[in-house]
């Protein structure tokens, strides 16, 4: 098995573990860092559906509260037709951590795939340098 289809199964086995009893709408991710360790996030809602934390973000938080910032890849899953969209708040952290051509593959159901960049993503970014 090659390592990205590795990175797409941690992402997928990420939407069992997804608490979402109010959307049910489970996503799944897998952050690679450049060394090759990977981070699996899921999303966790909340009954105050504003403190909901979506599965990329979990991701990151995970990876940078143990010392990571240096990514080499971005897998998102979901039960989805086409390859899931990332909502633009996870687009927007994706550009704190990452490389602008750092790939992100998006998955779907029935194994659609769609190959991004951190920058085909979030184009013209808002990033420190416009501070
Ligand atoms: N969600 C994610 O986890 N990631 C995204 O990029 C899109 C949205 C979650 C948030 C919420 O738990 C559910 O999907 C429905 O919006």
């Amino acid at each position: 098995m090659t390592a990205k289809q590795e990175w797409i199964d941690v992402a997928i086995d990420a939407l069992d573990k997804a608490y979402v009893p109010y959307s049910h709408f489970p996503v799944g991710a897998c952050l690679v860092t450049k060394e090759g360790k990977i981070y699996q996030g899921l999303n966790i809602e909340n009954a105050s559906y504003g403190l909901s934390n979506c599965a990329e973000r979990t991701a990151f938080f995970k990876a940078v509260s143990e010392g990571e910032k240096e990514f080499s890849h971005l897998v998102i899953a979901g039960h989805t037709s086409r390859p899931i969209s990332p909502c633009g708040a996870c687009r927007q952290v994706m550009s704190e951590f990452c490389e602008p051509s750092m790939p992100v593959t998006l998955v779907g159901d029935n194994g659609v795939l769609k190959e991004m960049t951190v920058e085909g993503l979030l184009p013209y970014m808002f990033t420190e340098e416009d501070l």
